[in-house]
């Protein structure tokens, strides 16, 4: 080794995931700990971490460049949220007392408000109005100590709306420090222009949407909302299929309200993931575990639609020995916070994961739901280094003290992009200039 760019010193706790690949079941309370800790970052990657002894030892006659302390505190992998509408216009704070009254979510959406309100607002916004929004919610992401998140579209519902709202997640991923994974969802809902004619707008979405979107470049993913009302799981599995034919990796809404057999078509088809799943059968969790599938939970959304049910975490990872990855499902509706934290508590308080099984949902099973396992996801040679430092003495302590924003600095791609909890520079705010591996 010839020189260290960033020696990360002080580490009261270093807590991690091992590997690359899912962690199943049981596998996902086993992490790794190590106290009083260093990492030693170079061109962007981690070239070593261990306890603070071994790391000097193997560093003996190594230029660094530049150390920094943590003061005793945790340090985790960069957190990911792999599921999130992160690029839209508006909010629908106006349906608050509506939706606190007992109106249902599909009831809002069926009256033409709910996702459709959004599409409107997504219409009408420049693509600069859309980007400036964004970046703030990323920022707010970043300040939390989330350092990849996926972006989907689906608020415009038109080839050109759909190609503005992807453009931007572009953008933001070429600009901001954070990287952001798109995902083409114009199967969101049906448009109003398409009124009782789903089946015509599959059509568009088949033919015109998903080869325009793929040709562009514009997404790795093809997510659809499949659900009573929504999308049918024939035209789902329509949908999803021509993706798959155009190159998109399949993810998939499914089985949020009703039982359809999202979770059967997402093991039948081979989707990397399937997300929301409340109301997800046996039969669908035993197809998922065969195939591969990572559930993808967002209790958030169940929270804050005020639902008595959540989805069965314990049975995923007891019984069905699931790899189950979390998300905020950050969007204007069902769950409108960028907290991964908050979901970090929610995870623990209704789907009762461990806090060992929430880092690992947030990290590795994480990454590998963005088909990213392999370059991030945990603290290991030859990975990006993307670390989240907390003010917090262990990893219960997250879930535990709610409410709060734990996360002190967050280093990515060998960068210190937060430091004493605000970000660096605006300047640090811009990809150009940063050191890419
Ligand atoms: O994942 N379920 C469908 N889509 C989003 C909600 C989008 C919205 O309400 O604007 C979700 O919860
Ligand atoms: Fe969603």
């Amino acid at each position: 080794m010839e020189r260290i760019d960033l020696l990360v010193t002080g580490i009261g706790r270093l807590v991690t995931p091992p590997g690359n690949v899912p962690r199943c079941g049981q596998q996902m309370r086993e992490v790794h700990e190590i106290m009083d800790a260093m990492v030693a970052i170079r061109a962007g990657k981690i070239v070593a971490f261990g306890t603070a002894q071994d790391v000097i030892s193997l560093l003996a006659n190594v230029e660094i460049v530049e150390t920094i302390d943590v003061g005793g505190r945790l340090v985790t992998p960069g957190l990911i949220d792999p599921h999130t509408h992160l690029v839209h216009g508006g909010s629908r704070e106006h349906e608050l007392v509506m939706k606190r009254s007992g109106v249902s979510y599909l009831d809002i959406l069926a009256q033409g408000g709910g996702i459709l309100n959004t599409v409107q607002s997504t219409r009408a916004a420049s693509e600069q109005e859309l980007y400036d929004k964004a970046r703030g919610s990323l920022n707010g992401m970043l300040l939390n100590g989330v350092t990849t998140v996926e972006a989907k579209s689906g608020y415009g519902l038109s080839l050109e709306a759909e190609l503005k709202q992807l453009r931007v997640a572009k953008r933001l991923n070429e600009t901001h420090p954070l990287d952001i994974v798109s995902t083409f969802m114009g199967a969101h809902a049906v448009p109003l222009a398409y009124k009782g004619r789903a089946e015509a707008y599959v059509d568009l979405i088949v033919n015109e949407l998903i080869p325009k979107v793929a040709e562009e470049g514009l997404a790795e993913f093809c997510d659809v909302f499949c659900e009573q009302g929504v999308f049918s799981i024939e035209q789902s599995r329509r949908i999803l299929l021509k993706g798959m034919a155009c190159g998109l990796i399949s993810k998939i809404h499914a089985d949020e309200i009703e039982p359809l057999g999202g979770a059967e078509l997402a093991g039948e088809i081979g989707a990397i993931s399937a997300e929301h799943l409340l109301a997800a059968t046996d039969k669908g969790l035993a197809a998922m575990a065969e195939h591969g599938v990572i559930p993808v939970l967002l209790p958030g959304t169940s929270f804050n639609l005020g639902l008595a049910k959540h989805a069965r975490a314990r049975a995923m990872i007891d019984t069905y020995a699931l790899p189950v990855a979390l998300a905020t499902d950050y969007n204007p509706g069902s769950c409108p916070t960028e907290s991964i934290q908050l979901i970090m508590m929610l995870a623990s308080l209704n789907l009762k994961m461990t806090p060992e099984e929430i880092l690992t949902a947030c990290t590795i099973n994480a990454a590998n739901a963005l088909g990213r396992g392999g370059e991030i996801g945990s603290i290991a040679v030859g990975k990006r280094a993307d670390l989240a430092i907390f003010d917090a003495p262990n990893l219960a302590y997250l879930p535990y003290h709610f409410g709060i924003n734990h996360t002190f600095a967050v280093i990515k791609n060998g960068n210190v992009i937060v430091w004493n909890r605000a970000l660096v520079t605006d300047e640090a705010c811009k990809k150009e200039g940063h050191d890419e591996p």
